[in-house]
C-alpha cells in the first residue's frame, strides 16, 4: 500500500491507509517522495519531544523549506531549542490559561455578532459563513490588523497552503500568496513602527531577546513578520477546522448532539475528542539530525521524517476501539495540538474559542442538518477538514 499524502485518498480519508502504516510498517519509507513516516503513537509522541534527533529547522512541511523563505520569514515553529525557547517565551506568556480565560467575552461577542446576521437565513455554509471567519477575525483583532483587511487575508492564508491533488510542488498561486501576505506584514510593521497602536505587534516592537551571543536586543521587523504569518496561519486555519469537523462529528452522533443540547456543559470533552478523531494538523515535518534505527528500519541523516499525528490519534496501541467517537474517553496527552518544546501555543486558545463557537451556534440553531453529501474538504498541506458544510435550520 502506498502512502501518497498529496493524493485525494488521503485529504478525503486516511485513515485505512493510516491503519495499515501502524501494523505493517511502522516506519514507512516512500522513495518516489523520498521521506519516511512514523504513524504508532509511541513513536510520534517519542520523535516530538526529542528535538535534537528530528528537527524543525529545515521545516514542518511534508517538504524541506526553501532556506531564503526560512530566512526571510524566520518562524519558532521552523527552529530548534535554544533559539525557538526564546522566541516562544515573548509570545507564550500572552497565551496562558488566565490570560486565555479573560479573552472569553471578546470570543463570545465576536461568535455571536457573526451567527446573529445568520439568524434569518433557513440554510447557510457553516465554514464559509462562520467557522473561516470567526478564528480569523479574532487572531486579526489581537494582531491588529484592521476589519477590511480581514477577508483578503484570510483568503491569503488560505491560498498560501492550498495544494493541487497528486503533486508535491507548490503551486505558483501559493507562492504567490505568501509574496502578497508577505508583503501587507511588512508594510503593516513599518506603519506600526512609525505610529505603535494598541495590539500585538506593536507589544512585540518593544521587546527584547537574548541573543546566541549573550546580547539582548529588539526583534528584528523579519521576526515580527515571522510571527504575524505564524499566527495568522497557525492561529485561524486550524481552528476553523476543527470547529467544523467537531461540528460534522456531533451530528453525526445524535446522542451526543441530544446530551449537548440538554446540558452545554459536554461540549468542552467533545471538542477534545473530536480533535483526538480528526486532527486539523495531521502531519508535522521534520529531519533527521543523525541517523536512526526504529523497528528495524534505518532512516538515514538528514532525512525527511513526517509524524503522523492524524495516525497516531488512531492508534489501538493508545486508544481502545480508537476508531469510535467517545466523549468520554481518557485523552491523557493530546498530540492533535503536537508535544515537547513545539506543543502548540494557542492550546487553550483552539479549545475555548472552539467551545464558544460550539456553545453560541447551538444556543441559537439547536434545530440544523448537516448535508453530508455536499460538504467538501480542503486540499491543504498540514491541514486537515472541510472547506464547505453546508447545513439547514429546521
Ligand atoms: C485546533 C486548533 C489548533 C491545532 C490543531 C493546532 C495544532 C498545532 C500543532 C500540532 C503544533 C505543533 C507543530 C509542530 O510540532 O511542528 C502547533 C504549534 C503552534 N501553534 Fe497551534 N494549533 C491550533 C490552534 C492554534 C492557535 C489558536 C494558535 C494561536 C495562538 C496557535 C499557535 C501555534 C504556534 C505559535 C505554534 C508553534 C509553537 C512553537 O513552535 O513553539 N495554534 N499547533
Amino acid at each position: 500500500m502506498e502512502f501518497n499524502p498529496f493524493s485525494d485518498e488521503f485529504f478525503n480519508d486516511p485513515y485505512e491507509i493510516y491503519r495499515y502504516l501502524r501494523d505493517e510498517a511502522p516506519v514507512y519509507h516512500n522513495e518516489e517522495w523520498g521521506f519516511y513516516a512514523l504513524s504508532r503513537f509511541e513513536d510520534v509522541v517519542a520523535a516530538h519531544v526529542d528535538h535534537r534527533t528530528y528537527s524543525s529547522a529545515r521545516g514542518v512541511m511534508i517538504q524541506d523549506m526553501n532556506p531564503a523563505a526560512l530566512k526571510a520569514t524566520p518562524m519558532m515553529i521552523m527552529m530548534d531549542p535554544p533559539k525557538q525557547t526564546r522566541l516562544r517565551k515573548l509570545l507564550s506568556s500572552r497565551f496562558t490559561p488566565s490570560k486565555v480565560a479573560d479573552m472569553e467575552p471578546t470570543l463570545r461577542e465576536l461568535a455571536g455578532s457573526i451567527l446573529d446576521q445568520l439568524a434569518d437565513r433557513d440554510s447557510f455554509d457553516f465554514v464559509n459563513d462562520f467557522s473561516s471567519v470567526y478564528p480569523m477575525d479574532f487572531i486579526s483583532q489581537l494582531i491588529g490588523v484592521p476589519t477590511e483587511d480581514r477577508l483578503p487575508i484570510r483568503n491569503l492564508v488560505d491560498a498560501s497552503l492550498t495544494r493541487e491533488a497528486g503533486t508535491p510542488d507548490i503551486p505558483v498561486s501559493a507562492i504567490e500568496a505568501m509574496a502578497e501576505m508577505n508583503l501587507y506584514f511588512r508594510e503593516f510593521i513599518a506603519e506600526r513602527r512609525r505610529s505603535p497602536k494598541d495590539d500585538l505587534i506593536s507589544e512585540l516592537m518593544s521587546e527584547e531577546v537574548l541573543r546566541e551571543d549573550g546580547v539582548r536586543d529588539r526583534l528584528t521587523d523579519a521576526e515580527i513578520l515571522g510571527f504575524a504569518s505564524l499566527l495568522a496561519a497557525a492561529g485561524a486555519e486550524t481552528t476553523t477546522k476543527l470547529i467544523s469537523n467537531a461540528l460534522v462529528l456531533i451530528w453525526r452522533h445524535p446522542e451526543v448532539l441530544e446530551r449537548i443540547l440538554e446540558d452545554p456543559g459536554w461540549i468542552f470533552l467533545a471538542v477534545e475528542e473530536s480533535l483526538r478523531f480528526w486532527p486539523p494538523s495531521q502531519i508535522q515535518g521534520r529531519s533527521a539530525t543523525r541517523d536512526i534505527e526504529l523497528h528495524g528500519v534505518k532512516i538515514p541523516e538528514g532525512s525527511r521524517v513526517l509524524l503522523l499525528t492524524g495516525a497516531a490519534c488512531r492508534d489501538e496501541r493508545e486508544y481502545p476501539d480508537p476508531d469510535r467517537f467517545d466523549i468520554e474517553r481518557e485523552i491523557p496527552i493530546q498530540v492533535a495540538l503536537g508535544h515537547g518544546a513545539h506543543k502548540c501555543l494557542g492550546s487553550f486558545l483552539a479549545r475555548l474559542e472552539t467551545r464558544v463557537a460550539l456553545e453560541e451556534f447551538f444556543e441559537r440553531f439547536p434545530k440544523f442538518e448537516v448535508n453530508e453529501e455536499a460538504c467538501e474538504r480542503v486540499h491543504m498541506s498540514n491541514v486537515a477538514g472541510y472547506s464547505s458544510v453546508p447545513i439547514s435550520i429546521r
